[in-house]
């Protein structure tokens, strides 16, 4: 088995995707980007040492894509995953009575079946590697349900109950498990979605709007990067907030859930 270390990251040509396979390959680890659109993971490549770098060309949605590219992984990486991350998703937005119901299974597919799909490609490079973590991207809406997000909220509930029962499960293969429940974080998605049924784009907006502390503030995509590489040192804390204030929705909402819903509310996401 190879001595460096690797991670493989689906959605990795770009936003967090990306940043946190340079922040990993600055620390000397052989990064696998798995992304479904290849003139990005073209552009992506050319920021890596090309020897410590592998793309494939990947739809999360087709488990025979993710068994293909996780083998070539797997020639690339001598044999070895210490992180799969599971980070490729969508985030179209609207009412939920508006939206398209074909657009809403899409946003399920990918953002759930994909994470199935890209766990059990993974499970046997991760069963194979010692101390191996699969890690997920959950969302701040995995807190408390945010508006216009719901087919979106439901898929990010879902993984982060994923994260939790995968905890028990993969304990018989030594195979650790944590997600990341991002907030407001700085990427061509949060800048490129549109508010549906407002019908106008918003994000610019909305990034000069977004209040400048507390849980929904804008984050660089780098704190994603970072919550990783402490999830891969951490084996306690499964859920990583980003920023840690995005937890308190989570804590308030055990004891009260009023105060839970008005202080989401209170955000953009009406
Ligand atoms: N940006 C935020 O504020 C924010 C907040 C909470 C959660 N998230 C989640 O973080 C993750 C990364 O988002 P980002 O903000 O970096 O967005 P991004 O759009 O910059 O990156 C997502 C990447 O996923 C890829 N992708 C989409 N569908 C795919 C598929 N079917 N197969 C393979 N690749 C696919 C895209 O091509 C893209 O490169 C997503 O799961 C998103 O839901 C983002």
């Amino acid at each position: 088995m190879s001595q460096k270390k690797s991670i493989c990251i689906t959605g990795g040509a770009s936003g967090m995707g990306l940043e946190t396979g340079l922040f990993f390959s600055r620390k000397g680890w052989l990064v696998g980007l798995f992304d479904k659109d290849l003139s990005l993971l073209k552009e992506a490549e050319t920021l890596f040492d090309p020897e410590t770098v592998m793309t494939a060309e990947v739809d999360v949605t087709s488990p025979e894509n993710l068994k293909h590219a996780m083998k070539n992984f797997s020639v690339f990486s001598g044999g070895r995953l210490d992180v799969m991350f599971n980070n490729a998703g969508i985030a179209p937005g609207g009412w939920f009575d508006e939206m398209d119901l074909l657009q809403m299974k899409q946003i399920i597919e990918v953002n759930v079946i994909g994470v199935f799909n890209s766990i059990l490609a993974a499970l046997p490079l991760l069963k194979a590697t010692e101390n191996s973590l699969c890690l997920s991207t959950s969302s701040s809406c995995a807190t408390f349900g945010h508006a216009r997000r719901a087919a979106y909220t439901a898929s990010k509930f879902a993984v982060k109950g994923l994260t939790e029962s995968l905890s028990l499960e993969f304990e018989r293969f030594g195979v650790r498990t944590a997600d990341i429940l991002p907030g407001c974080i700085d990427t061509p998605m949060l800048r490129r979605e549109t508010a549906q049924g407002a019908g106008k784009p918003f994000e610019e907006a909305m990034l000069e709007n977004l209040p400048k502390e507390g849980a929904y503030r804008l984050m660089p995509a780098s704190a994603i990067a970072e919550a990783a590489w402490s999830a891969y040192q951490d084996s306690d804390p499964i859920h990583f907030y980003v920023p840690p204030e995005v937890a308190y929705a989570d804590k308030l909402k055990g004891s009260d859930i009023s105060s839970a819903r008005e202080e989401i509310k209170s955000f953009l996401f009406r």
